[in-house]
């Protein structure tokens, strides 16, 4: 479909390098093979300005290269200021990149501001996390855990924006 889209996505994460790449990679797939890339559109961001321009970090396009996913596309940027005016939804990571942009938030934000790991409960999968830990300095083991929490959530998020946006199926 080549309609404006009605519904859009941000996810934020700290560098925008492991986290809300991976998130943006997985949800893009899954809104392209709901046949829904022209209705909802999907981005991500970094509160911090360190990796503005580069690549996903190589261990979280191979722990997405592992599930067939390529994210290699995407490119870091920072959140800025206008997102607040572009977005319907904008879901952080962790509480440290969700406090950093409630600090930005303008009173006139009119969309939903929140963390996104609680989504995986539309899916029918609720998890004992609400919080996607930082893997920047962990073990690589770490890649694979943020893929499967973000997975969830994304096929969450999907089933919740199709139940409060019907028209965009
Ligand atoms: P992300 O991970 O927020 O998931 O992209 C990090 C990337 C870089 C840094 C920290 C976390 N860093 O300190 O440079």
């Amino acid at each position: 479909m080549n309609s404006t889209p009605q519904v859009s996505v941000l996810f934020v994460c700290l560098g925008n390098i492991c986290r809300s790449p991976t998130a943006h990679g997985i949800f893009e797939a899954l809104v392209r093979d709901a046949g829904l890339d022209g209705w909802i559109r999907v981005d991500s961001a970094g509160t911090g300005d360190w990796h503005i321009g580069k690549s996903p970090d190589k261990r979280a396009m191979a722990a997405a290269l592992g599930r067939g996913l390529d994210i290699g596309h995407l490119i870091a940027r920072q959140v800025r200021p206008s997102d607040f005016d572009q977005f319907d939804y904008i879901l952080a990571m962790d509480r440290s990149n969700l406090s950093n942009l409630e600090r930005m938030r303008p009173p006139s934000f009119a969309g939903h501001l929140g963390l996104f790991l609680p989504f995986a409960a539309y899916a029918g999968q609720p998890l004992e996390t609400d919080e996607v830990p930082d893997p920047y300095y962990g073990e690589a083991g770490g890649f694979q855990h943020v893929y499967e929490l973000v997975e969830q959530a994304a096929r969450g998020l999907l089933a919740h924006i199709s139940q409060h946006h019907p028209r965009s199926i």
